[in-house]
C-alpha cells in the first residue's frame, strides 16, 4: 500500500529579538503544533533580517535566541527541520530566477514595503525585493501550507503569482502552489497597554521573563479605574485577555465569573496572571537553560536541518535551472 504523501508545511521566523506572548500565542504555538501534521520546515530568516538589522555583532546571537526559544517551547528536530535560511544558498539563486518573471507592479503593491518605509526603514533594493526572496524560501521546498500572520498573507499571494508567471514563461511545472494559513487564533494578543503586543511598541511580556522583571511587567498592565467591589467586564480587561490564553479553561472561567461578580480587584487578577505565566512556561524555561548551555548542540541541530533542507532545495532549484535552459547544477556536465 502506498503511503499518503504528507503535506509540506513551511514558515520563516525573523530573528528580531526577544519573543513575547504575542509571538507565542499568535504564531509559535501553531508552528510547534503543526510539526505533528505534516513535514514541517522552519527556518530563521537571517537574509530577511538584513533588510532591517545590520549589526554583525548581534545577528548570530539573535538567530540562536530564536532557535532556543522554539526548541525550549517544544519544537522537536526529530519531527521537523529547523535551519538558518542563509545555510541554503540555493534560495538566493532561486530568488534571481523568480525575479526575471516578477513584474515591478506586483512588488510596488506590497503593503509591507509601504508600511516599513512609512515607519522610517530605509527604502533599499533588498527591502523592496523582500517578497521575491520570501517566494524563493517557499518554492524551493515545494511547500503546500505556509502558516503566517495576517501581514504576510499578501506575500503568499505574490508567491502564487510568481509560480504562475514562471510556469507560463518557461512552459513548465516546477513549483507547488502554496496556500497561506493564518497562524494563531486570529485575535491579537494585547500588550500591557491594551494595544497589540509588539516589540516595536515597547508593551511586551516576554515568554521567558521571570522573577522581578516579569512581576513588573504584569503589574504595569493598564486597567480602567473601577474599584475592587465593582463588577467588571472580562472582555474589556487586558489581564483577563492574557489570562485566558495562559491558564486552563476552568481557571479562566472562574476569573471571568469573579470579575463579573465584583469584589475581585485588578490586583487579584494580576497576581493570578503572574502565577499562571510563571507556571505555564516553567518547564520550557528549564529546557531553555539546558539548551543554552550547549551551544554546540544547537549549532548541530541547525546544520543538520540545513543539510536536509538543502537537498530538497537543490532538486527544486535544479529543475528551475533546467526549465530556463541551464544545466541543473552550476558547472555540472553530463558524466563522461
Ligand atoms: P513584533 O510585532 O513583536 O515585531 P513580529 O512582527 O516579529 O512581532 O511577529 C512574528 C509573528 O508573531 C507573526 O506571525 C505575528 O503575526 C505574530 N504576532 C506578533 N505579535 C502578535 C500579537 N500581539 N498577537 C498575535 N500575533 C502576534
Ligand atoms: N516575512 C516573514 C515575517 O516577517 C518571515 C519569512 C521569511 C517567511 N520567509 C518566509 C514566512 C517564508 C513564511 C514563509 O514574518
Amino acid at each position: 500500500m502506498s503511503e499518503t504523501p504528507q503535506i509540506r508545511i513551511l514558515s520563516g521566523i525573523q530573528p528580531s529579538g526577544i519573543q513575547h506572548l504575542g509571538n507565542y500565542y499568535g504564531a509559535m504555538a501553531q508552528h510547534i503544533a503543526l510539526q505533528d501534521q505534516g513535514q514541517a520546515f522552519y527556518f530563521i530568516a537571517d537574509y530577511h533580517a538584513l533588510t532591517t538589522v545590520q549589526d554583525r555583532g548581534s545577528l548570530s546571537q539573535l538567530v540562536r535566541d530564536v532557535a532556543l526559544d522554539y526548541l525550549a517551547l517544544g519544537l522537536d528536530p526529530s519531527k521537523c527541520l529547523l535551519y538558518r535560511q542563509s545555510d541554503v544558498p540555493e534560495v538566493t539563486e532561486l530568488t534571481w530566477l523568480l525575479s526575471t518573471v516578477t513584474g515591478m507592479g506586483l512588488l510596488e503593491r506590497a503593503h509591507s514595503y509601504k508600511d516599513k518605509t512609512a515607519k522610517g526603514i530605509k527604502s533599499r533594493a533588498g527591502l523592496f525585493f523582500y517578497p521575491v526572496l520570501m517566494a524563493a524560501d517557499i518554492l524551493a521546498y515545494r511547500s503546500d501550507v505556509v502558516p503566517v500572520g495576517k501581514d504576510q498573507v499578501q506575500h503568499i499571494e505574490m508567491t502564487q503569482d510568481m509560480v504562475q508567471a514562471f510556469h507560463a514563461a518557461y512552459d513548465c511545472e516546477v513549483f507547488s502552489r502554496p496556500e497561506a494559513r493564518l497562524a494563531g487564533a486570529g485575535a491579537l494578543v494585547p500588550g500591557v497597554d491594551g494595544q497589540k503586543m509588539s516589540k516595536s511598541y515597547g508593551n511586551t511580556i516576554e515568554i521567558f521573563a521571570q522573577g522581578k522583571a516579569l512581576k513588573k511587567k504584569v503589574m504595569s498592565i493598564v486597567t480602567d479605574s473601577l474599584g475592587v467591589d465593582d463588577a467588571k467586564d472580562p472582555e474589556a480587561c487586558t489581564i483577563y485577555q492574557l489570562y485566558q490564553l495562559v491558564a486552563d479553561a476552568q481557571a479562566a472561567a472562574e476569573m471571568a465569573a469573579q470579575l463579573k461578580a465584583g469584589g475581585y480587584g485588578y490586583g487579584d487578577a494580576k497576581k493570578a496572571l503572574l502565577a499562571a505565566i510563571t507556571e505555564a512556561f516553567a518547564e520550557a524555561r528549564e529546557r531553555r537553560a539546558v539548551l543554552a548551555a550547549d551551544q554546540d548542540m544547537l549549532e548541530d541541530i541547525l546544520v543538520a536541518g540545513a543539510a536536509k533542507a538543502r537537498r530538497e532545495a537543490q532538486e527544486v532549484v535544479g529543475a528551475a535551472r533546467e526549465a530556463v535552459g541551464m544545466a541543473s547544477g552550476p558547472g555540472l556536465r553530463p558524466a563522461p
